[in-house]
């Protein structure tokens, strides 16, 4: 019987075998938690980066999008708080050699027990890693007799805090040379440019500034393929308001973003809400909306209140002044004048996007035929907006002018949405690559186009068939798209 881990599995070597995702320097064994987006999975990605862009900078009036460099001034980091609080609790095994990111050693061996004492035990490791007892942590691991996976042994270190930012040096010569980070969040960037923006885009408050881009992150125990990556993309925006209106625009975004995955295809029973029990230092609210994959209900994004933390950090440590002129009237007739803006983010990992996607389109279907013969096929429900080929265009047979016509049809409609051409293969066999690539409509031209002009259209989801005019298929096609 199919497992969800199977299930998992099955997936990993689908997104491989069909172009979506590799890993990263396969040919020299890998590079750990780091992957390659293939033909298919790019375009996916963008057309998931697309939809979150749209939604943001031309759905709101008032969000603006910038493209901040990777590389930022170091300083940065030391006013956000990375460098001194960016640390997960890790342990060592002394006989593997073998680090572990504490939580989740806990959770792997919670998961190992009933639900009532696995959950006993995460509940105790909680209330630990509220209290930032690292003491407290270690006599936890050594109470439950937790064993490393590789020596088998619960020979461990202390634990302690170990930063998760990349560094490298920036400067032509060593003696030149400082210590600069890969930016482990994109948010940064929109708060050191806040007043750019703010000045150059005449922006009224409240407004928000939306930034897609890669993010690093030294994740130790990398684990569940590309749900924990150490490089990766996040789609992030930081909305700025009135200080006390926070919790207004707090809640609107927290709806207002659990709509937009609802829009993409996610159904609204696969989405929750979880609440942050111990706030971050500069945190006033923040929650997860998690996605139920097949390994658990786990985190795809975050909103946070930020208070004023970030520009008011930027602003002490620069010796610059970041303040917003609000000339609008406060309930006692008066400008409310200068003050530092408070944030709203909102945070979504693209890779965790792209899993959610994949986990819920991927479908092992089996039935049996008139003939009583079991049939079954692989296929990628994705839905048809965000699909990475639209249109599938197949000549029954390599000859007879039906490639001709076929090709016109692709030159009509490639510049509308993304096409794929084959004549390879038996027809059947070529449906079942669409299906497992998760192209939503084949069209196929033979005999018949010839002199009637008309073609098959092919639905992917219940492979329904029907005639329609070849003058049709590209209207018919983005129909479907915009609907
Ligand atoms: N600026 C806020 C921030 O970075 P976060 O909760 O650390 O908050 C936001 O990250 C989102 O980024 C997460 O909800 C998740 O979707 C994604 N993310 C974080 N770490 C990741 C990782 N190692 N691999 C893939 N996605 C990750």
């Amino acid at each position: 019987m199919a497992t969800e881990t199977n299930i998992f599995q099955e997936l990993i070597s689908h997104c491989k075998e069909y172009g979506y995702i590799f890993q990263s320097s396969e040919l020299y064994d890998g590079l750990s938690a780091v992957y390659d987006y293939g033909q298919l999975g790019a375009q996916l990605k963008k057309n998931l980066r697309d939809e979150w862009w749209k939604s943001m900078t031309q759905m709101h009036e008032n969000i603006v999008g910038i493209d901040a460099a990777i590389f930022m001034h170091p300083t940065v980091w030391k006013a956000s708080g990375h460098v001194d609080n960016f640390s997960d609790p890790m342990i060592d095994n002394k006989d593997s050699n073998k680090r572990y990111r504490v939580d989740h050693l806990i959770e792997g061996y919670a998961e190992t027990l009933d639900k009532e004492a696995g959950d006993a035990v995460l509940a105790a490791m909680d209330k630990l890693i509220a209290a930032d007892d690292l003491p407290g942590l270690k006599a936890l691991i050594e109470e439950h007799k937790i064993k490393c996976g590789v020596s088998k042994t619960c020979n461990w270190t202390d634990v302690r805090q170990f930063n998760l930012m990349f560094s490298t040096q920036i400067g032509s010569v060593a003696e030149e040379a400082d210590t600069i980070y890969l930016r482990p969040e994109t948010a940064q960037g929109i708060f050191v440019n806040f007043l750019n923006v703010q000045k150059t885009g005449r922006m009224k408050i409240p407004f928000g500034i939306a930034q897609t881009g890669k993010a690093f992150r030294n994740e130790i125990v990398a684990r569940q393929f590309i749900f924990r990556m150490r490089e990766f993309e996040q789609m992030e925006m930081q909305f700025f308001v009135r200080p006390g209106s926070q919790m207004e625009w707090y809640n609107y975004w927290k709806d207002e973003r659990k709509k937009w995955h609802q829009s993409i295809g996610i159904p609204a029973d696969k989405l929750r809400f979880h609440d942050h029990v111990k706030l971050a230092h500069y945190a006033d609210a923040a929650l997860d909306i998690e996605f139920e994959f097949p390994f658990g209900w786990k985190e795809l994004e975050g909103i946070h209140s930020r208070t004023d933390f970030d520009l008011t950090q930027h602003a002490k440590f620069s010796k610059k002044k970041i303040q917003y002129f609000d000339n609008d009237l406060n309930e006692e007739g008066k400008p409310y004048g200068n003050y530092t803006p408070y944030v709203v983010e909102t945070s979504v990992g693209l890779d965790r996007l792209f899993l959610t996607v994949m986990s819920l389109a991927y479908t092992d279907e089996k039935w049996t035929k008139e003939d009583g013969t079991e049939d079954g096929r692989i296929v990628l429900k994705i839905p048809a907006k965000i699909a990475p080929t639209k249109l599938a265009i197949l000549p029954l047979l390599k000859k007879d002018g039906l490639p001709e016509i076929a090709k016109e049809l692709m030159n009509d409609c490639k510049s509308n949405f993304m096409c794929f051409y084959e004549e390879k293969d038996a027809i059947g066999k070529r449906y079942r690559r669409m299906d497992a690539i998760g192209t939503p409509f084949c069209v196929t031209i033979d005999h018949q186009t010839k002199e009637d002009n008309t073609v098959t259209i092919r639905y992917r989801d219940d492979m329904r068939q029907e005639r329609i005019p070849l003058a049709d298929v590209k209207k018919l096609v983005m129909e479907k798209l915009s609907s």
